[in-house]
């Protein structure tokens, strides 16, 4: 691990949000779902937040609208003082393309490519030669312990890779802000520290972090939790965060002493492949066709944006 931090991206100006009187519906036939009902939320540089609460309650969707993948219904969102709602179309890629990175929740990771050809694929908007994409991808996975793991295809990852993996591409193009949909949720306890190590780090390196989690051990390294419930914040407090790293070194002690829990990678190992893991990894219609969205943008260089045109090995089909 310590050798993988060197490869850490340098610190660059990190990046400040204001959300106010946001409201979000989603439209089912005439029944309206109201998923967020007037959330005021401010975000400074450098700033590690935890959005928390029940399912439901709506912080996906803030997510994916402070990500610039959905819009919302009313109200305001500046991001570093500018209105997101006036940009244009390409100044709102370069926004998603440059400055964040995403973790969608569940993995999204495209099952035909392996996990390096996965991390490459926000890097294909820019005009970086096909080697330093590589070699970037590689990085990005080495930074979370996967560089051996580069040519594995994501059915032959264990959750918490394909976790991993999944983190790696949302940070490879050295965003300055990281929205993290449960980046954990899906891992051990041993590997969700060892993820909040690195994310910690990169935070004291300018990186803003907003992240969601259902556990409160996870948003105990986060310096500030705000709370969801039914399309609102009840509640955000500071803290004084729990310095991931510490644990990290005081669990490996304990494993030197023979206490350490099992972790899910040796378990797996150890009873085979078990069908509950095996629908984790399964990435579902409406997680694969929210990502489809995202990845239509790839394909630019041939103006392709529908994905109906790429065949299964994500080919566009008009090539
Ligand atoms: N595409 C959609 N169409 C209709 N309703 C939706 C859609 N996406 C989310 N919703 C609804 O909006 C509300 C908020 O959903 P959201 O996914 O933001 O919750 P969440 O807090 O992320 O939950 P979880 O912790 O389970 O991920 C829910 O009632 C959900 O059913
Ligand atoms: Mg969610």
């Amino acid at each position: 691990m310590k050798q993988e931090t060197q490869q850490l991206p340098a610190k660059r100006s990190s990046t400040t949000i204001s959300v106010r009187q946001l409201t979000k519906n989603y439209y089912l036939g005439r029944t309206v779902v109201p998923a967020l009902r007037g959330i005021n939320l401010e975000v400074a540089r450098d700033e590690f937040v935890a959005l928390m609460g029940p399912s439901g309650s709506g912080k996906s969707t803030l997510m994916n609208i402070l990500g610039c993948l959905d819009k919302p219904t009313s109200g305001s969102y500046l991001l570093d003082g500018e209105p997101v709602s006036q940009m244009s179309t390409n100044q709102l890629a370069d926004v998603r393309n440059h400055k964040i990175g995403f973790v969608f929740q569940g993995f999204n990771l495209l099952p035909w490519m392996t996990a390096q050809e996965n991390v490459e694929l926000p890097l294909l908007y820019s005009d970086i030669p096909a080697q330093d994409r590589r070699r970037q991808a590689l990085a990005a996975l080495s930074l979370l312990g996967l560089g051996s793991r580069a040519e594995h295809r994501p059915m032959e990852l264990s959750g918490g890779q394909q976790q991993r993996v999944a983190i790696a591409r949302a940070l490879v193009t050295r965003p300055t802000l990281l929205l993290a949909d449960e980046p954990t949720g899906n891992v051990d306890s041993q590997t969700g520290i060892q993820i909040m190590t690195i994310l910690q780090k990169l935070n004291t390196r300018g990186l803003t972090i907003i992240l969601v989690t259902h556990d409160p051990n996870i948003a105990s390294y986060c310096q500030r939790q705000v709370k969801f419930l039914d399309g609102r914040i009840v509640d955000a407090h500071t803290i004084v965060p729990l310095q991931a790293k510490e644990l990290l070194v005081q669990r490996s002690s304990s494993q030197a002493n023979g206490t350490e829990e099992e972790s899910v990678e040796t378990r797996e190992r150890r009873d085979g492949t078990l069908s509950e893991q095996q629908e984790r990894r399964a990435i579902t219609a409406v997680q694969y066709s929210t990502f489809a969205a995202h990845i239509a943008r790839y394909h630019h260089r041939c103006g392709c944006r529908d994905h109906d045109d790429f065949d299964q090995r994500g080919e566009c089909c008009q090539h």
